[in-house]
């Protein structure tokens, strides 16, 4: 996580909002954001996180077969972050595939890594989930409804494979409905609407480049589709909601977290938030959460963990995993 943290009450600094009603709709407290100039950005956060996965692995970094980079805010329109990551490496020319799923980034990212591995052409995946957010918000009233949600982060796994039976990824579910793809999206810079263009209009009502989100929309489809991608992924194993023993669902809202909580009738230590520190970070913060989650040592071995996201697309998905 970047350093900077941006509390509620430094954005009511710099537009009409309050800490009370981030709090009340969203349940976050603070935000990191990367401050301009500091070097940080969307690779090189992936990067840190991607060397800390590398070394808890106890993997040699040689030993990769594949990078897979969730993300959507690379450094550049092209090509994506996970090059960057494997030349900063400094490995071999191993491939790089960066996943365009908006906040279901890692849990696709993982399902991807999975399929290699258990088709058998890779042995050890090296997955990041980063973005950085805060340089492409509005940092006005106008955009306050999506700004005062996101975050920057970033967090990586390295998956290998495992001959131990009933352990490791028991399977993934993924989704997509792009009819609804307009009610959360970023439509320019894009072929639909490149730069020039752009600055050419030199319109300031031009909202265009900023992210838009039709919030209670997307809320109503996320409680649906967050719940039937855990229900899909227990019955694909045979399992009931009390197997679970630790949910980590995408931090896109705390009151999603909640509703879904509430209604697979799990305790506080079955699921693991911290949207209150940093926000929705969107590919990232799956594995932000689940890291975190398993550094304070709340997943024991053998535990049923649930990985569960919904976002821009629509695109959602689960992950069932032994651990
Ligand atoms: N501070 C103060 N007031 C605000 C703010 C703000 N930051 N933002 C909006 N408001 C105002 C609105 O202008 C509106 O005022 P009005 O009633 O006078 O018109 C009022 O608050 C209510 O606005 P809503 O947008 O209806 O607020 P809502 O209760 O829906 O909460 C929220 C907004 C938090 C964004 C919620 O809709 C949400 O969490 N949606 C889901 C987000 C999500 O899951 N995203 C998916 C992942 S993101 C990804 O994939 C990239």
């Amino acid at each position: 996580m970047p350093d900077n943290i941006v509390t509620n009450d430094d954005l009511s600094k710099i537009m009409d909002t309050n800490d009370q009603w981030i709090q009340e709709r969203t349940g976050i407290k603070e935000r990191r954001w990367v401050k301009p100039g500091d070097g940080q950005s969307t690779f090189s956060m992936g990067l840190e996180a991607a060397k800390k996965a590398i070394s808890n692995s106890g993997i040699k970094k040689e030993d990769l077969d594949l990078i897979v980079f969730a993300t959507l805010s690379p450094d550049y329109y092209f090509p994506g972050p996970g090059v960057q990551v494997q030349e900063a490496l400094e490995i071999n020319t191993v491939a790089a595939l960066d996943i365009r799923a908006q906040c279901s980034g890692f849990v696709y990212s993982i399902s991807v890594a999975d399929q290699f591995i258990k088709t058998g052409m890779y042995k050890n995946i090296l997955v990041i989930g980063a973005e950085n957010h805060s340089g492409g918000l509005e940092r006005s009233t106008r955009g306050r409804n999506v700004t005062v949600i996101f975050g920057d982060g970033a967090g990586a796994a390295v998956l290998s494979r495992s001959e131990e039976d009933g352990k490791g990824i028991l399977s993934s579910h993924l989704h997509s409905e792009g009819k609804y793809a307009k009610e959360l999206a970023l439509e320019g810079p894009s072929t639909s609407r490149w730069v020039p263009e752009i600055i050419a209009e030199n319109n300031p009502d031009d909202e265009s480049y900023f992210p838009y989100m039709n919030g209670q929309f997307v809320f109503k489809h996320a409680v649906v589709r967050f719940s039937e991608a855990i229900i899909e992924g227990l019955e694909a194993n045979g399992l009931q909601k009390e197997d679970i023993n630790m949910l980590i669902p995408h931090q896109a809202n705390l009151r999603i977290a909640q509703f879904i909580q509430r209604k697979f009738q799990l305790s506080d230590d079955q699921v693991y938030n911290n949207i209150m520190k940093y926000g929705n970070t969107t590919a990232a913060s799956v594995i932000i959460a689940l890291t975190e989650a398993w550094e304070k040592g709340k997943i024991n071995d053998g535990d049923l963990v649930v990985l569960a996201a919904f976002g821009s697309g629509f695109t959602w998905g689960s992950v069932m995993v032994r651990w």
